[in-house]
């Protein structure tokens, strides 16, 4: 366990929106224009579901576009963070509060489940995709997007930091999906972080919130580091 999947410093990283919101801001699709969240929202697209169940919504903007681009399909959208689940709601989504590990949805009662940027976090990732699985009807698609362990590791680096490796990455998220899952795919992604100046790399990285004394070498106008993320697409 780290800082990333204990239960109070989740809490507390997510209670109010300023930290995602800071991170979410600086990503740019990859050099060819490609973006994860745009792939992942055309994957959930083509396979027309009825019934979709976003995990882990944040503020709900992926969940609003679910809305928008499938709507003869039912939208519904969870997260562990009331905050959240509350700024979801305002943008017009379904949303309630809940733990993955611990959904309040029958057996097979969505066609999609989505989990962008959070299955890392999860206290107890087998229960979680235990979980999933149960509420996904057979045959039903599981997208699940998340970072490799080089995603801005260079920016952590000169910092004074090392690559941030989690439970759930581009690296070993395939092997645990397989326990749960038959069907695995994948894509790949290399993001682009863009910080305006220096100010905006140091509250990037303060936002992690993770006790760590992050020094970071001053620089001069505006810096790219590079990120990587990959797609799941589970059945
Ligand atoms: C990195 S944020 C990503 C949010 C959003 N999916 C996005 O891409 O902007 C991780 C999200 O997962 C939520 N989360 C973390 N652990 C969770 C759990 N066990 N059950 C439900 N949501 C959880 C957090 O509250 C937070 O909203």
């Amino acid at each position: 366990m780290t800082h990333m999947n204990t239960q109070e410093s989740v809490r507390a990283q997510y209670a109010r929106e300023g930290n995602l919101t800071t991170r979410r801001s600086v990503w740019q699709p990859t050099a060819d224009g490609r973006d994860p969240a745009t792939e992942a929202a055309r994957t959930i697209a083509e396979a027309r579901p009825r019934r979709v169940l976003e995990v882990g919504c944040g503020t709900g903007a992926f969940a609003e576009r679910l809305v928008a681009e499938n709507p003869d399909a039912e939208i519904v959208a969870t997260d562990q963070s009331e905050r959240f689940v509350e700024l979801t709601a305002a943008r017009g989504v379904e949303a309630r509060v809940a733990d993955l590990q611990d959904l309040p949805f029958p057996d097979d009662s969505f066609d999609v489940v989505a989990a962008m940027w959070m299955l890392y976090h999860v206290p107890d990732l087998d229960r979680g995709l235990a979980e999933v699985r149960r509420v996904l009807r057979p045959g039903g698609l599981f997208v699940a997007v998340t970072n490799g362990d080089e995603h801005t590791a260079g920016l952590r680096r000169e910092a004074g930091g090392e690559a941030m490796v989690t439970q759930f990455s581009s690296e070993n998220g395939e092997q645990s999906l397989r326990r749960h899952f038959d069907q695995v795919t994948r894509e790949e992604f290399a993001t682009r972080a863009v910080f305006p100046d220096h100010a905006a790399a140091e509250a990037y990285l303060a936002s992690m919130q993770d006790g760590f004394d992050w020094r970071l070498p001053h620089f001069e106008g505006s810096k790219e580091y590079a990120g990587h993320v990959t797609l799941f697409a589970v059945s």
